[in-house]
């Protein structure tokens, strides 16, 4: 089968919002405890974090991490993470079911992020709690000195201020699952006002509404209107969670409707662009309202073993999916439809990071290892810079019982003026057929092909688990000046980097 893609420089969509590889650590299930947390493992620093998971993010490249929750949001009280370990209380988090600790709290997850290279992402209370509570909390970490709150982080250790730019007012607020779910009007009152007050005590921060918690949620558009036409003034970014799996009545074995679910995720970031723009219109602002994906990935494998577990345990197995070839191909296509939104998508944050849905797992005796989802998010995250190219394909299209015209190859490319890179990032997603790839460079003047991998030859439902999955390399042949040619094989994610000058 022939596949090709077509760029010019001239022609971009955006320039690359790097935090759109953001990711997500809750305090739920193995995340922190036993996965960012651990003092008495072997591979723990002075803080008692894992040191060997340290390393593992970091080779994730992770620019944003929303924390500390989630579900687990609506229910905390921030002030329970502060202050001696020794006089912290144990709580039930009524979220999750889950015992809480809080021997992990804010100043840890302030030096934890630090090391793995991320800035916060930190989320208030918006369930059971309320405009006081938020302010407080921005006092706390954003105030230089001179008050209560900012003297009290100083007297915890932090004699500078945390300096958090960005906030997410609550989480999942539409959600009849959430502590403290509310209607659009009751949300987006209390959002507006507690906007209004952070804002007062730091004019700095950026501040992200809930949108919808799903697409398929009923008040899915109603929710988004309501919202935007309450907030619109004080908010800068509007959320949308997405999951995907084999729900329901799925057929586990309909692998071509699994992996055109990106067409999905195209059509929901589509739709509240369109509701944003929208509201833009109707106020006649000058101002728009861009968009921050702060929950997505694959969801679904471990949705029965988390019925079994036994209630009001510190740190249980929950959500711990393992996760399969056809995720990780999945995966990489949900970041390519992330990229060609990347003129309005700012944020986004793979849910989640270590052990919970997460491309990081621990052994709690031994190491860590990597799922197959790892791959792919590793390569966006480390190459796609720059801007992104505007994608010029031809391609074969098939029919699935969910989407029609889906191509079969899923390709986009980004270009790095600072080091005159072109990053090609290529999904074949033909059950059988490779694809004959020629990449057309236009007017770009090609050097040298820098790598070429490919993710590709395992079943579908072939796991990481034994270590064995790895990149592997792609034969990538420069055809003339502005020509290359690959053969994508059957089921593979590809990456292919080059160095090129502007002619
Ligand atoms: O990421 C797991 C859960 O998914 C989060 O706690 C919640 O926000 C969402 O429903």
């Amino acid at each position: 089968m022939q596949g090709s893609l077509t760029i010019k420089i001239s022609d971009t969509i955006a320039k690359i919002d790097e935090r759109i590889y953001g990711s997500f650590i809750e305090q739920l299930g193995r995340a922190v405890y036993t996965g960012i947390y651990q003092p008495e493992h072997p591979s723990a620093d002075e803080d008692g974090f894992r040191s060997d998971v340290i390393t593992a993010i970091k080779q994730l490249n992770v620019p944003l991490i929303r924390y500390p929750g989630g579900n687990f949001l609506s229910q905390y009280r921030w002030e329970d993470g502060i202050g001696p370990k020794d006089q912290r209380p144990t709580r039930l988090d009524i979220a999750w079911r889950e015992l809480e600790t809080n021997q992990f709290g804010l100043h840890e997850f302030i030096d934890w992020s630090k090391k793995v290279n991320a800035v916060p992402n930190m989320a208030v209370n918006l369930g059971t709690r309320g405009i006081q509570e938020a302010a407080d909390l921005v006092e706390y970490c954003n105030f230089p000195s001179g008050t209560y709150l900012s003297d009290l982080r100083q007297q915890n250790g932090a004699r500078e201020p945390f300096a958090i730019k960005t906030w997410c007012l609550g989480n999942e607020m539409d959600g009849p699952w959430e502590i403290g779910t509310k209607t659009a009007f009751e949300y987006a009152h209390l959002a507006n006002e507690t906007a209004k007050a952070m804002k007062r005590v730091d004019d700095t921060i950026e501040l992200v509404a809930c949108g919808s918690s799903s697409m398929d949620n009923p008040t899915f558009g109603s929710w988004e209107e309501t919202v935007l036409e309450e907030c619109y003034d004080n908010i800068d970014y509007l959320s949308l969670h997405r999951y995907y799996g084999y729900y329901n009545d799925d057929d586990p074995s309909e692998l071509d409707n699994f992996l055109a679910k990106n067409v999905d995720l195209d059509a929901f970031i589509k739709g509240v662009v369109a509701m944003c723009d929208a509201i833009k219109a109707r106020k006649r602002s000058k101002k728009t309202i861009n968009l921050s994906f702060d929950e997505w990935n694959v969801w679904y494998h471990s949705n029965d073993a988390d019925t079994q577990v036994t209630p009001w345990q510190v740190g249980p197995h929950l959500l711990e999916d393992v996760y399969n070839f056809e995720d990780a191909l999945l995966v990489g296509s949900l970041l390519l439809t992330l990229l060609k939104n990347a003129d309005r998508v700012k944020i986004a944050c793979l849910a989640q990071l270590v052990n919970v849905i997460a491309p990081i797992m621990t052994d709690t005796d031994g190491d860590t290892w990597l799922q197959s989802i790892f791959y792919p998010f590793m390569q966006v995250s480390n190459y796609g810079k720059g801007v992104v190219l505007t994608p010029h394909v031809e391609s074969e299209t098939y029919n699935s019982r969910e989407f029609n015209n889906v191509p079969y190859l899923d390709t986009i490319a980004t270009y790095d003026s600072t080091n005159q890179t072109i990053t090609i990032f290529a999904e074949n997603k033909h059950q059988h057929d490779a694809i004959d790839f020629n990449i057309d460079f236009d007017t770009l003047k090609l050097k040298e092909v820098i790598q070429s991998t490919q993710f590709s030859g395992y079943a579908p439902k072939d796991d990481n688990r034994d270590g064995k999955m790895n990149l592997a390399p792609l034969t990538a042949v420069n055809l003339d000046d502005c020509h290359i040619n690959a053969t994508l094989a059957p089921l593979s994610w590809n990456m292919i980097q080059v160095s090129v000058d502007s002619k």
